[in-house]
């Protein structure tokens, strides 16, 4: 053998390293990958940017179907961002306009347009996301359902009125 030919020896260890290297990287990427935030703003479990208040009528109701909510604006102005999932078993709940109402498929269930429950077996209102606006946009945080045991004035929040 001479001084530049590889043994057989030398190339599996080579080898053997090379492939070791290789498994080493890609679990350090699945790790990373792992650990990096999944919530990407403008989706679900993140902040979603709804739009101009103004652009919303009062007393509708807009599915955000990617966002997972409805954002309601009261008879009052006020708005309210509703969870779409039923509280009583997690079926989606669509808004029935012509009722006026939400109605659940799976158990029929029904909610009024605050998300109280008019229905059972739902055992407590739909849960809202909180809703901030500022600068006449309106924003819902989906990153957090909020529960509640009754529906309150206080779930609302209103648009600033230009002075
Ligand atoms: S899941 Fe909605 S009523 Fe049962």
């Amino acid at each position: 053998m001479t001084e530049n030919t590889l043994s057989r020896r030398d190339f599996l260890n080579i080898a053997w390293g090379a492939a070791g290297a290789l498994a080493l990287v890609e679990t350090g990427g699945v790790v990373l990958s792992f650990f990096s935030p999944r919530v990407v703003e403008g989706e679900f479990g993140g902040v979603i940017d709804a739009g101009a208040a103004d652009t919303f009528a009062v007393g509708s109701v807009t599915p955000f179907t990617q966002g997972r909510f409805y954002l309601v604006r009261m008879p009052d102005g006020g708005f309210l961002a509703l969870y779409r999932k039923c509280t009583h078993l997690g079926c989606v709940v669509p808004w029935n306009p012509a009722e006026g109402r939400f109605v659940c498929p799976c158990h029929a269930s029904a909610f009024e347009i605050d998300g109280q429950v008019i229905n059972p077996p739902a055992p407590r209102p739909l849960d809202r996301f909180a809703v901030t606006i500022v600068d006449g946009i309106v924003r819902v945080d989906t990153g957090t359902p909020i529960q509640r045991d009754r529906t309150s004035p206080d779930d609302l929040v209103y648009a600033e009125v230009a002075p």
